[in-house]
């Protein structure tokens, strides 16, 4: 058994299951929780968010803290300490797989940055303000929310970032597709965000 595929092998799997809860989180969020809360009477809110928020935020920045340090040491072990650095042909920037898993790594960095620099730091203000009843700052909500949204956003070309830097299609070259990509993905998240999750299953049975 070979030492390399062993560790790579680990690391992707914390890697998976830890990016796994962390952007079901955010999906659940956006698509699902945004709706619900919103419909929800002041009482009731005043009741399920302070139970809700701090368990389901407690498994979406740690996943994200855990998905990213996983994410950046196999960056470092494949492409620094097995691979030609930043450039050459297993280079960060010198090879398609690296320039594909750069777009998703930054990508995926910025969301890290929003979950843990904007949008805890909100909603643990937010969470405090509904369970003592007192109005929300509106700069503050608006803040968490953005930031949430520009996560969904980032996510889905991240992930095709994740696929393509990981070696699946060779022959897709990064200029002009990480375009193609940036663009198919924010269509498809505008539609989901915007026209669809509101409406969906909105009544039951
Ligand atoms: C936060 C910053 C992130 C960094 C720095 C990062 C980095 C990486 C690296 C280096 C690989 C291995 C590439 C290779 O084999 O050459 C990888 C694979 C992968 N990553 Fe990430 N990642 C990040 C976020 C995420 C997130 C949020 C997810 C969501 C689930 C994710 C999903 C995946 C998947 C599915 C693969 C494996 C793809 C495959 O083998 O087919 N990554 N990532």
């Amino acid at each position: 058994m070979d030492t390399h595929d062993v560790v790579q092998a680990l690391f992707r799997w914390i890697h998976l299951v830890a990016g796994i809860t962390w952007i079901g989180m955010l999906y659940f969020f956006n698509l699902i929780n945004a709706h619900v809360t919103a419909a929800l009477q002041p009482a009731t809110r005043r009741e399920v968010v302070p139970q809700l928020m701090p368990r389901a935020l407690w498994w979406f920045r740690w996943g994200a803290m855990l998905t990213f340090l996983s994410g950046w040491l196999m960056i470092i072990w494949k492409y620094f300490m097995f691979g030609s650095g930043f450039y050459g042909d297993a280079g960060l920037f010198g090879s398609n797989a690296g320039l594909w898993i750069s777009l998703g790594a930054l990508f995926g960095s910025i969301m890290w940055f929003n979950v843990w620099f904007l949008i805890w730091p909100a909603q643990q203000k937010l969470i405090t303000w509904v369970q003592e009843g007192q109005a929300p700052d509106p700069a503050t909500a608006k803040r968490a929310l953005y930031a949430s949204r520009t996560n969904t956003f980032l996510s889905v070309p991240m992930l095709f970032g994740m696929l393509a830097g990981s070696g699946h299609y060779p022959s897709i070259a990064f200029a002009p597709w990480f375009l193609v990509v940036i663009a198919l993905g924010a269509a498809l998240v505008y539609y989901m965000l915007f026209k669809f999750s509101a409406g969906v299953a909105k009544t039951w049975p």
